[in-house]
């Protein structure tokens, strides 16, 4: 299929390209790339595939919503380095629910460096399920990552001592379950392990190492048996920093919302050099997401579960192409003397 792409706004039609190529680079759960675009004349639309949704995992689509709440700040920040202010507004129709965000150029404003270093981590960042070095993410560098969440209306908590090893219960309780159950384990076996060629689902080659027993945090296995087996003695780091990404409310704005602050989170990260991959079965399950819930102090609630650390580069984990994604108003028709009507 040809998708003819027109300027929108102040922004050129490469510019709209790179803008949706910059939006289909977010992380998805499976790389299930829950999201279809539409553009206007006025504005770029982020829509839901709720086809896409990963049933088993993520029933009410929540993690849908953070796929695409990450989605739409990568366009957003695409659009910042054009030098244009994009308008977003999050679910502008009520009587379209699976229309999540429109962004429309609106005006021109320079891009702040902050915007330029983010919008150049979109294409460096990837999941790294592998093991990281030993080395501790510094405190500064830590708080960093806690005011990109705040700067984006989310919360990022950091935990150690007796609340990390009672998170490290929680996952493996909600792996245990999630294992235990048939359903969810043929959804999983459709979308990992996959071949090479695939442009969604997780290739074998974006695995990480074949899970061993003696794992404590990285268990889920992307490689669907297919990995090559670890090396002897490549264990994973002793002392990872496992943080949850939190929201004070659970709507679906929040949680649209919520895939912001965590998108703005992994590119400050790959910004300053760090590696990170997620931990969701504790939030998917939905007895110990209360229970992670509670242990937070009741107060915000867990969208997902990161973990960061100095890792070896990964390679890309491949995307469908803008045409399977990508829908476009036609453009005006030329009149006679070359005006557009
Ligand atoms: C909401 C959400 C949940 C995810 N959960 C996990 C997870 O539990 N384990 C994991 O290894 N990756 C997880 N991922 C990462 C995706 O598998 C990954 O984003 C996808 O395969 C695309 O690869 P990329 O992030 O390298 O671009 C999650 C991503 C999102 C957005």
């Amino acid at each position: 299929m040809n998708l003819h792409i027109s300027p929108i706004g102040n922004l050129t039609a490469d510019q709209v390209r790179k803008a949706l190529l910059a939006a289909v680079a977010a992380p998805s759960l499976c790389n299930s790339q829950p999201w279809r675009f539409h553009c206007t004349s006025r504005a770029i639309e982020l829509h839901a595939d709720n086809e896409r949704r990963i049933r088993t995992a993520d029933p009410e689509r929540r993690e849908l919503l953070l796929a695409c709440g990450a989605a739409l700040l990568n366009l957003r920040l695409a659009i910042r380095i054009a030098g244009v202010h994009p308008d977003a507004r999050i679910l502008p129709d009520r009587t379209h629910p699976d229309l999540l965000a429109t962004v429309r150029p609106a005006g021109l404003r320079p891009a702040t460096p902050l915007d330029r270093a983010l919008a150049a981590a979109i294409p460096r960042r990837h999941t790294n399920r592998r093991p990281f070095l030993p080395e501790p993410v510094p405190t500064p560098l830590r708080n960093q990552l806690r005011q990109a969440a705040e700067g984006e209306r989310g919360w990022l908590a950091i935990l150690d001592g007796t609340r990390l090893a009672d998170l490290r219960r929680l996952l493996h309780r909600a792996h245990r379950t999630q294992l235990a159950d048939a359903g969810f384990v043929a959804e999983w076996l459709e979308w990992v392990g996959r071949a090479p060629d695939t442009s969604d689902g997780v290739p074998v080659r974006s695995s990480g190492p074949r899970p061993e027993p003696q794992d404590e945090w990285v268990l889920r296995d992307y490689g669907a048996g297919k990995a090559a087996p670890r090396v002897a003695g490549k264990d994973f780091e002793p002392e990872p920093l496992i943080c949850v990404l939190g929201s004070f409310q659970d709507s679906v704005t929040a949680q649209l919302q919520a895939g912001v602050a965590m998108q703005r989170v992994l590119l400050t990260a790959t910004d300053a050099g760090l590696s990170a991959s997620f931990l969701s079965q504790v939030v998917e399950v939905p007895a110990t997401r209360t229970e992670l819930r509670t242990l937070l102090g009741g107060w915000v609630w867990p969208q997902t579960v990161l973990r960061f650390g100095y890792g070896s580069p990964v390679r890309a984990t491949p995307r469908r192409p803008l045409e399977d994604v990508v829908t476009c108003e036609p453009a005006p028709a030329a009149t006679p003397s070359g005006r557009t009507n």
